[in-house]
């Protein structure tokens, strides 16, 4: 079937004992047990829910995977992937991300023994030179927050399997429709179902997505054990925002593309970051490797004051954290997402005090562009 008959269909069969066409939400913590030991395949909502399973079911289909598991976060489900390691394992991880990621493998994992290496991954070398005998997770962002770089994932994956290393994507920013890393190689994708997945900007949530029976057994068995699970109405919102996943990311790569150049062209911008462009470095892999090019656009505008000025002339586009909602939103990576990476960190990775980081959503496109044009023209 087509990807938008199965953002509809896909793991969704009507309930069977109403037939109710939209999945219900089952908000229930328990279910009866008509005799010691027997039951329907249900015995306490930390471990099973219908509505989280039939989300589950969905994601896994529309990322090509054969398990899904959802999450009360992105940061969640990131987290319960790295519970499969032990102290002493190793992972490569990019040295651009999002700020929360970086937080957690610093801040958190790291005290309980697992060592990180942060690496350039858009340079397969630098992977393939990173990797040691322990190296168990090569974990990489592409395009990445908020710098719009590429990692070849079939590249990264040809070598971190040599070296017997599972391969994580996240694959947030482009959502399936766009990429599907699992079909590029990869072993395991995370989501913040938070942002294009349930693109409502109403819920947020964290899935991961397996080919793998050992790899989902485990994070099964971590969901159950860890229990930060999705809940029975945002799986229920989740599930009917990625019904629209493909209309929505049809429109958002239209207007993404549409601002990007306005931008691009633009006297007041200094630098833009936008793989959709033909100035992006990696135009041409990400042409390979995304069905298009998304809605998330950064771009430099010199200096701390510039931004500020724009971030609070803007009257459409709405200053805020987080991306892939129906709305567009603006944001400094640097004080806002970015604020947990070190200053000279950021400073290497271009994530400059003029940095400003847009996710655009799906208002009319002239009217966004009018927006910033008229923000832009107060610096
Ligand atoms: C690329 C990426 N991954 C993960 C996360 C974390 O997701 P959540 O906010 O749902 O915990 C975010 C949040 O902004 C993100 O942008």
């Amino acid at each position: 079937m087509g990807f938008s008959t199965e953002c509809i269909h896909a793991g969704q069969e009507p309930e069977p004992v109403t037939g109710a066409v939209t999945y219900p939400i089952f908000q229930t913590s328990t279910y009866v047990q008509p005799e010691l030991g027997r039951h329907k395949g249900y015995e306490y909502a930390r471990t099973k829910n219908p509505t989280r399973g039939v989300l589950e079911a969905a994601l896994a289909a529309l990322e090509r995977g054969k398990h899904g598991h959802c999450f009360a976060s992105g940061m969640s489900a990131i987290d319960v992937v790295f519970r499969m390691l032990q102290s002493g394992d190793h992972v490569i991880a990019g040295e651009n991300m999002y700020g929360g990621s970086y937080r957690l493998f610093s801040r958190v994992l790291e005290k309980f023994g697992l060592q990180f290496t942060y690496v350039d991954t858009s340079n397969v070398d630098a992977v393939r030179g990173a990797l040691r005998d322990n190296t168990k997770i090569v974990y990489l962002e592409t395009p990445t927050n908020p710098m719009m770089t590429i990692t070849d994932i079939a590249a990264c994956a040809e070598v971190a399997h040599a070296k017997g290393a599972l391969v994580v994507v996240d694959n947030t920013f482009c959502s399936p429709y766009l990429q599907r890393p699992i079909e590029l190689g990869a072993d395991i994708v995370v989501h913040s179902t938070t942002k294009f997945l349930n693109g409502h900007s109403d819920s947020v949530g964290g899935a991961v997505i397996s080919n793998s029976d050992e790899v989902a057994e485990k994070i099964g068995f971590l969901q159950n054990a860890v229990g930060a699970i999705l809940s029975p109405f945002d799986s229920w919102l989740v599930l009917r925002g990625t019904k629209t996943l493909a209309v929505r990311m049809e429109q958002h790569d239209a207007t993404g593309r549409a601002v990007a150049a306005f931008l691009e062209e633009h006297p007041k911008v200094r630098k833009l970051y936008y793989p959709g462009s033909l100035s992006h470095r990696q135009h041409e892999l990400a042409k390979r490797q995304q069905k298009g090019f998304g809605g998330m656009v950064a771009f430099d505008v010199g200096s701390l004051e510039n931004a500020r000025t724009v971030l609070e002339s803007v009257r459409l586009c709405t200053l805020a954290e987080s991306l892939g909602g129906v709305e567009t939103l603006i944001s400094h990576p640097a004080t806002m997402t970015h604020a947990s990476v070190l200053p000279e960190t950021r400073a290497r990775l271009g994530i400059t005090d003029g940095l400003v980081r847009i996710s655009v959503g799906l208002e009319e496109t002239e009217d966004i562009i009018a927006d910033l044009d008229q923000a832009l023209s107060k610096i």
